[in-house]
């Protein structure tokens, strides 16, 4: 079924000019754009992104990643996005990241790994809900 999911990609990705190469990767793979926008996260935002992590050693590291820079916000949509969208990312370690994935391709560490996916339809509500507004996402 088309579904959605949410994207980001991070600031080591958008420190390196990368927004236009990931995109590439998305959309080869049949994922639709259908809302993004470029913003620098608040410390705020980027805690209550990330509450269910809060209690990890590396949660303040997280945070203070995640802030360093501007992070391109999207909602991608396609046949099995959540899914598909995960595979086109690679492992979360890139060293562990398949051949032609945007990790593989792209991600320097764990923490740096260029971005984030929504790991169910469900997270993908409630990422997408909580930094989009229904008109913003055009599809
Ligand atoms: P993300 O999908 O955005 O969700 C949580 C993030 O925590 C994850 O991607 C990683 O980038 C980050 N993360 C996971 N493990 C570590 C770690 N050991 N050190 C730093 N960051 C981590």
């Amino acid at each position: 079924a088309i579904q959605r999911t949410f994207s980001i990609i991070k600031p080591d990705a958008t420190n390196r000019n990368l927004t236009g190469k990931i995109n590439a990767v998305f959309e080869d793979a049949g994922l639709r754009i259908v809302a993004q926008k470029r913003v620098r996260m608040t410390a705020a935002q980027a805690e209550g992104f990330y509450a269910e992590h809060s209690e990890r050693p590396f949660f303040g590291e997280l945070v203070e990643f995640m802030t360093s820079a501007p992070v391109v916000l999207q909602v991608l949509q396609g046949e099995n996005a959540v899914l598909k969208h995960r595979e086109v990312m690679g492992a979360t370690n890139p060293a562990e990241a398949a051949e032609g994935t945007v990790r593989k391709l792209f991600a320097q560490s764990i923490g740096e790994n260029s971005v984030h996916g929504s790991d169910s339809a469900e997270s993908a509500a409630r990422e997408i809900n909580y930094f989009f507004r229904p008109e913003e996402i055009v599809g």
